[in-house]
């Protein structure tokens, strides 16, 4: 556990340090679970929902785009359940004042015996080696199945309590299991109490008149209410799909963990529409696509694992999370959901407008249903940049930091290095960035002895350092030093665009989907 805290407080000292990330308003002490993205952040960010973008709306020939409004017609939030139902469960301890979210206590109580499972497992697969039945293990250890069967009995009574909103049996729950306050200590709780997650605002200029709104807890309703003037100005075709990418809002009680859960967050979300009956089919089909894109960027699948939803939201029948391995473990990272009809019925009964789709084929109208794929788009950046920060041991026994981020996705492509700053060379290197700028980002740097440079080209994330030494004033060559591998090549000025582009290209991430 220690190592998993030292891990993430340099995630969170690195984005800082290197211009990533800040905490909001810092030089007032900043705002809890509110950030800021910072220089390079912000071109992390951008390149992640450009990826998304291009993988969903550019590659798929039925699915386009939208950009809603963060504020929205009241009534949206009671049609979509929001106003009744968006809440969590909060249990306080009474010792240390602390408050949590009563779900997250259990669930993080069921993880760990999860682990101990899969120590469990881990060891007898070292010790048995090829010959291990992971499956055969897991059915006839004793202590694994007694393991087993306490989660499930933990999953059962969860979901009850959850379905019957039974808030005394939650508080029973909690007790029964022995959870204590990490704080305190102690078992002294308070009941569970329901709490909603939306911010409320006013618009409107005088007291009397101004109407109550909500600042959206997620886009995907904006994509919902402009269903059909999509579907009939694009003259879309079920099966289609409406994505958008938007900031939403919730006030979460229990925001910890960096830009995991924050309370202004930015989704990435699609709604596939669909004819009723087809949904379980797009459902999986929408769950592995996701999934590729995931891989694609290389973070390595073990990072990754699904986990199907024992207890569904209102509107589901199906949903699934991916689960990302973040510093603190394995933590939703993407939302699967198969929707029903239950968001544009809804929206029917409330507005008294059909909202529904007109099938040529078979002459008839009906309510799609709707798959949705929803991923934070914070949530993202935290997987990746937390996934490709790493310490390396060099073989002269030096340590280098190595932020080895996606090439696609990385702030600045390449940095290019006058080795001295003299002799002609720091011309020749600026002319170099200013002709590879029209394609990349890219950045020039000429403080400090090379090796440093490169050094803070690592920590930055940087995927190439091109250097101009003498030789280039007699040759065009210089030195292009890959970030991963420290590996340097004498190449041509004049095939710099080619190489980074290879390497950098989103064309060539995005073909790893397929
Ligand atoms: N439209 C469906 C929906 O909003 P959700 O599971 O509540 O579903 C989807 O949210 C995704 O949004 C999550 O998987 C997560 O990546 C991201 N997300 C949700 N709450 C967040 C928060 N407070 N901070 C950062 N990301 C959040």
């Amino acid at each position: 556990m220690a190592k998993q805290d030292d891990l993430f407080k340099n995630v969170v000292s690195h984005a800082k340090e290197y211009g990533y990330i800040f905490p909001s308003s810092e030089i007032y002490d900043g705002l809890s679970a509110v950030y800021d993205y910072a220089q390079n952040g912000v071109e992390l960010k951008k390149n992640i929902r450009e990826y998304w973008w291009k993988s969903m709306v550019q590659m798929h020939e039925n699915i386009v785009g939208i950009d809603a409004a963060i504020f929205m017609h009241p009534t949206t939030w009671k049609a979509s359940g929001h106003v009744d139902a968006f809440n969590d469960p909060l249990i306080d301890n009474k010792d240390s004042k602390k408050r949590y979210r009563a779900d997250v206590l259990v669930e993080e109580f069921r993880e760990k015996i999860n682990e101990k499972i899969q120590k469990d497992v881990d060891k007898a697969q070292a010790k048995f080696g090829e010959a291990f039945d992971e499956k055969q293990f897991r059915e006839t250890n004793p202590n694994v199945v007694r393991r087993q069967q306490q989660i499930d009995e933990i999953t059962v009574e969860l979901t009850r309590v959850q379905e019957e909103n039974d808030l005394e049996g939650f508080r029973q729950l909690i007790i029964d299991l022995g959870i204590v306050c990490p704080v305190s200590g102690t078992a002294n709780w308070t009941e569970v109490r329901q709490f909603n997650l939306m911010f409320g605002t006013k618009l409107g200029a005088s007291a009397d008149s101004a109407m109550d709104l909500y600042l959206r807890p997620e886009t995907a309703q904006g994509i919902f209410v402009n269903f059909l003037n999509v579907q009939k100005t694009g003259r879309m075709k079920i099966p289609f799909g409406i994505a958008q990418t938007g900031k939403a809002f919730r006030n979460e009680i229990v925001a910890r963990q960096f830009i995991f859960r924050m309370r202004e967050f930015e989704q990435m979300e699609m709604q596939f529409f669909v004819k009723p009956g087809e949904e379980m089919k797009w459902y999986e089909y929408w769950k592995e696509t996701r999934l590729k894109w995931h891989l694609s960027l290389g973070l390595g699948r073990k990072n990754y694992r699904f986990h199907d939803h024992d207890k569904l939201a209102h509107y589901a029948n199906a949903a699934a999370d991916i689960e990302f391995d973040f510093p603190f473990g394995f933590k939703e990272l993407e939302g699967i959901h198969s929707r029903t009809d239950f968001d544009l019925s809804s929206h029917e009964k409330y507005s008294g407008k059909k909202l529904q789709y007109f099938d040529t084929e078979t002459n008839t109208s009906y309510v799609p249903y709707v798959v949705e794929t929803s991923v934070g788009l914070d949530r993202m950046f935290l997987a990746v940049f937390s996934k490709s920060l790493q310490e390396e041991t060099l073989e002269d026994g030096s340590t280098r930091t190595v932020l080895r981020l996606p090439s696609v996705l990385a702030p600045t492509k390449a940095a290019v290095l006058p080795l001295i700053k003299r002799d002609g060379l720091p011309e020749v290197a600026k002319q170099i960035v200013e002709d590879l700028k029209w394609d990349f980002n890219v950045a020039y740097d000429e403080k400090d002895a090379v090796g440093r440079r490169y050094r803070r080209q690592d920590a930055l994330g940087t995927p190439f350092c091109i250097t101009v030494d003498h030789q280039t004033l007699e040759d065009q060559t210089v030195t292009i030093r890959h970030r991963d591998t420290m590996e340097q090549q004498r190449v041509a000025i004049a095939d710099l665009r080619n190489l980074i582009n290879e390497d950098v290209s989103m064309r060539n991430w995005l073909m790893k989907m397929k």
